[in-house]
């Protein structure tokens, strides 16, 4: 507490400090400002560089330093200059573009991410922005964890204790995440929106009532005194210049429209079941159960989500939540469930199996009931061109669809330790046997089969997630890096349709690697079905670097293929199999 309101003396005594444009329609628009508590500030748009013409408001700052000024009836795709000043003291300045009309069929990008690691202190590096600046988006969506303020509060198992208790605190995270240096690159030319996820809305994991602790000794939701729920819902409406909230009771969804485009932002936080009422304990192991009503998004919101997308005229409709979609979680939460020898086993970077599990059961997969019916829902009325777009993995992948349910485009990682989590869920089938002989575990799982981070690669840079739509003629879904460089990328042509078949693990059987442990050289044993067209296989080392690229076509089916390992390290190494539905993996272990 007593740092937070150090902080806050801090921004008192100086000027203007932060001013960006958010809820931007087609006609209007507002702009956010951050200054001298109590003090006027002049606000001005035009359509001219020299401000002639403007249209001008006086807004007084609120005693914590916040204001906003909101104009309609703008112009439709049109470039705006604003400026915030105090005369003859200080002046922040930028532009955006209005909104094309839902008529627009021209080409849109806008771009999104989450996850930027600080706690109070504005972030004073965060490279990725000045990437994403040069895409001059549309628009850009922090879909959270804008900074980790609950981190420094956070005290489970002994106490519930949650910044959001504190306005103090919240307000402070706000200063933080408005004066970062970087991001004011993205400030001066492009309008923002945002939802909260789970670190700046109360805790790790979070759900509307509760926050989970999950060790290798106790996992345990703990419920937090609902006021800072409350609070955090009413910081946003306050401090964020955002766009119509249907029902802050519930959360802070909102819906923008963007020319074809529709995208509706979702709270899956504030109406969240606690994530560990899919689990239950029989003795001493852990079961991945479907209690009735389960539910990330609350009835409300689900219902709000389902009309919204029924009666979008948007061609393209894109929904954002926090966590993964992809529903071919659900087969490693499957294959978790049950097996104490596996939840006992330690997984580098993950803990034991039993908090793999309590982890992913975060993500849409363990809400399974709710992820199907939304599924349903889209099959049954015929409601095509439905793209995810998630975060909060700290990492960063595409599917197409077939693995996730609906084709998505997963980007959690603008500023944060890459968690290589889609890489090792690729993996799974090949880690876990080698991690973990005892559990005698053979299963290969399909999850993310159009790239990212890892796959095929050892690119688990600082990332963002690329959205380009040309009209109404497709969709290219990218992820790209802090050097620019696209990671992994999927075009979608209009006309898809929610996949609801099961994934398909492969059977082993179709693509061996042999001998293990190996010596000097490994055979490829490939059968012809994975070889119909010319197929790149790689070679990588335990964390996904690259180290040996090859192409195999459909005569290499006929005999096992001969690759020389004798030069390399002993150690854990991956081969990797790429094939347009996504990456086949086998593990050895080199002696
Ligand atoms: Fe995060």
């Amino acid at each position: 507490m007593r740092v937070a309101l150090g902080l806050i003396s801090l921004v008192w005594a100086q000027g203007l400090r932060a001013g960006f444009v958010g809820a931007v329609t087609d006609t209007s628009a507002s702009i956010q400002v951050l200054g001298p508590a109590g003090q006027p500030v002049q606000v001005e748009v035009s359509q001219y560089p020299d401000f002639s013409a403007s249209r001008s408001q006086l807004v007084t700052l609120d005693s914590w330093g916040f204001g906003r000024a909101s104009w309609a009836g703008l112009l439709p795709a049109t470039r705006y200059y604003w400026r915030v000043y105090r005369p003859s003291i200080d002046t922040v300045a930028g532009s955006f573009r209005t909104f094309p009309p839902d008529t627009f069929r021209g080409y849109i990008r806008f771009a999104f991410g989450s996850c930027q690691a600080f706690g109070y202190a504005p972030p004073t590096s965060e490279p990725i922005f000045s990437v994403i600046a040069q895409d001059t988006p549309w628009l850009f969506i922090q879909c959270g964890d804008w900074g980790y303020p609950d981190l420094r509060y956070y005290r489970l198992p002994q106490d519930s204790t949650t910044f959001a208790q504190w306005w103090d605190t919240i307000v402070a995270s706000y200063y933080a995440r408005y004066q970062g240096s970087d991001i004011q690159r993205i400030f001066r030319i492009t309008p923002v929106d945002y939802v909260y996820d789970d670190h700046d809305y109360i805790n790790d994991n979070a759900s509307a009532a509760t926050s989970p602790h999950i060790s290798d000794t106790l996992i345990r939701e703990f419920g937090f005194p609902s006021y800072a729920r409350r609070n955090i819902i009413q910081a946003y409406s306050q401090f964020f210049p955002h766009y119509p909230l249907p029902d802050t009771s519930q959360g802070i969804y909102h819906r923008i429209r963007l020319g074809p485009v529709e995208i509706f932002v979702c709270d899956n936080r504030a109406a969240r079941s606690p994530d560990l009422n899919a689990l239950e304990w029989r003795g001493d192991t852990v079961f991945f159960i479907r209690p009735p009503g389960h539910s990330m998004l609350g009835s409300a919101q689900l219902q709000w989500l389902l009309d919204g997308l029924r009666t979008s005229t948007a061609t393209w409709k894109f929904v954002i939540t926090g966590v993964a979609f992809n529903r071919g979680y659900r087969q490693i939460l499957e294959a978790l469930s049950g097996n104490y020898t596996l939840q006992q086993c330690r997984l580098p970077g993950l803990g034991n199996g039993a908090m793999l599990l309590a982890g992913l059961s975060d993500t849409w997969a363990a809400f399974a009931e709710e992820q199907d019916s939304i599924l349903r829902y889209l099959q049954r009325h015929g409601i095509r061109n439905v793209i995810w777009l998630s975060s909060d993995s700290h990492t960063s992948a595409i599917d197409d669809g077939t693995n996730a349910g609906v084709p998505e485009l997963m980007a959690g990682n603008l500023r944060q330790q890459n968690s290589q989590l889609a890489w090792l869920m690729a993996n799974a089938g090949s880690l876990l046997p080698a991690i973990c002989p005892q559990a005698n575990f053979s299963q290969n799982f399909a999850v993310w089969n159009a790239g990212g981070q890892g796959l095929g690669n050892s690119n688990f840079n600082d990332a963002y997630g690329r959205v380009e739509v040309f009209g109404e003629d497709s969709v290219r879904l990218s992820i790209v890096d802090v050097n620019g460089t696209v990671v992994a990328s999927l075009t979608l042509r209009p006309g898809q349709a929610a996949a609801l078949q099961k994934t398909h693990p492969l059977p082993a059987d179709r693509f061996k690697v042999y001998p293990i442990p190996a010596q000097d050289r490994i055979w490829l044993q490939v059968d012809p079905s994975l070889l119909s067209e010319p197929t790149p296989v790689y070679l990588t080392d335990a964390v996904g670097r690259v180290i040996g690229h090859r192409t195999l076509s459909s005569r290499d089916s006929r005999a096992p293929v001969s690759w020389e390992v004798a030069s390399l390290p002993r150690g854990l190494y991956f081969v990797v199999l790429w094939r347009r539905e996504g990456p086949y993996v086998r593990s050895f272990l080199k002696e």
